[in-house]
């Protein structure tokens, strides 16, 4: 079986790095008997700066992509264009028999429309998802996928769901969410071996950590800048890996800078281990990023969403994440008062952990029949 893994983007290095540890575990095994699996890495090149890539691959062993697209954005169009060029390129040499799409990127629509002129099978892993909300670019990839995919992994009740209620009820698989997979397979080793903590001199439990990125949070600056002024008016230090899409709003537009206060530590982008490990000592979470709302309740840390709503609505109504938008009374209130307790985290909301085998498995038996 020929897999052709597609991925460009941070949160994809690490929901395509569970996949391919099964496979490497898979193919050292005696169920290789059964079933012989081949995969090919194709990184779009959406993400390319070094912090933002190198240390995914190196921490979580991903292997080297097989090709590199090297597209990145001018304009989305012309990105997903390009990128869509180029892998049907690919498909035509390499004839996978799936086609596996991770989440809802640029990268994921333009490589399912390659896929599926190819007729070759798409499998959506994260399918299902959906925030209704169609200003998102992410919701518009996310419904344009799941309407030519021919596998949905799903990783919640929630988007088997959405998916029966957009009328899709065939290959439809609840399979658990393959971060929550990554963040068992590699908390532990993160926590031996980042030294975030120490190098930025923060005590656990004693800052708040923060991450924010999405077009409508940094492309309108007015909502850039109130959310400044709420995370501004935190007693609490605040830890600020900045994306380089808010660093360069940041830097284009000069006067956002004195609306940003002293408490706002501001660093670059860090690996995967350092951000589990500033998640796992953080008091309180603050975010817009889709992958760290469920982190922070991987984690057990209460979180505070930058945004009106959210497609991984378990966490909201589990009361351990709280949609403030970009309000900086609702952000300050919970930063103040937010405070979930433990026992609300309840992790079988995202399956058991083995969702790379419950996909290679189901893919397998698909071959076979
Ligand atoms: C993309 C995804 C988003 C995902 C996020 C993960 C889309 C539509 N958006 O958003 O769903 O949550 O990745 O982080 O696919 N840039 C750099 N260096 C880099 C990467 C990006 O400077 O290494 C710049 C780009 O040149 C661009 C901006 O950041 O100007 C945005 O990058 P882009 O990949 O379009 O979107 P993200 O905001 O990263
Ligand atoms: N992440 C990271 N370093 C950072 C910020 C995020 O390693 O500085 C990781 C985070 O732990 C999660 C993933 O990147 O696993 C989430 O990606 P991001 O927030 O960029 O995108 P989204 O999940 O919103 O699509």
């Amino acid at each position: 079986m020929k897999l052709a893994s597609i991925i460009g983007t941070r949160p994809q290095f690490v929901k395509a790095a569970s996949l391919s540890r099964f496979l490497k575990i898979f193919s050292d095994s005696s169920m290789k008997n059964r079933i012989r699996v081949k995969e090919i890495i194709i990184h779009t090149g959406q993400h390319y700066e070094e912090k933002m890539t190198e240390p995914f691959f190196r921490e979580m062993n991903i292997p080297n992509p097989d090709y590199y697209l090297n597209v990145r954005l001018s304009s989305p169009i012309k990105q997903i264009a390009r990128i869509m060029i180029k892998i049907e390129e690919l498909l035509v040499y390499e004839k996978p028999d799936f086609v596996l799409i991770y989440g809802d990127t640029n990268s994921s629509i333009a490589g399912s429309l390659a896929a599926v002129k190819q007729n070759i099978p798409i499998a959506h892993i994260e399918a299902g998802l959906r925030s209704y909300d169609r200003s998102m670019p992410e919701e518009i990839n996310r419904i344009v996928i799941d309407s030519v995919s021919t596998l949905f992994f799903c990783p919640t009740v929630t988007s088997v769901e959405n998916l029966k209620r957009e009328g899709i009820t065939r290959n439809v698989f609840l399979v658990g969410d393959i971060m929550w997979e990554a963040f068992q397979n590699y908390q532990d080793q993160a926590k031996h071996t980042s030294r975030i903590i120490e190098q930025l001199k923060i005590n656990g439990k004693a800052y708040l950590l923060c991450t924010i990125h999405r077009a409508s949070n940094t492309d309108q600056l007015e909502n850039l800048k109130n959310i400044m002024i709420g995370l501004t008016r935190s007693k609490e230090p605040i830890i600020l890996p900045l994306h380089p899409r808010t660093k360069k709003m940041i830097e284009r537009n000069q006067r956002l800078r004195k609306y940003m206060g002293e408490n706002i530590q501001v660093i670059e982008p860090v690996g995967y281990f350092d951000m589990l490990v500033l998640e796992q000592n953080a008091k309180k979470i603050i975010t817009d990023s889709g992958g760290v709302q469920k982190e922070a309740y991987f984690q057990k840390v209460p979180c505070i969403t930058l945004r009106e709503n959210t497609e991984w609505v378990e966490t909201v109504e589990q009361g351990v994440n709280r949609l403030v938008g970009v309000d900086p009374v609702k952000i300050i209130e919970a930063i103040h008062q937010f405070q979930p307790n433990e026992f609300q985290f309840d992790h079988s909301l995202f399956g058991d952990g083995h969702t790379s085998a419950k996909i290679v498995e189901i893919l397998g038996n698909r071959m076979n029949q």
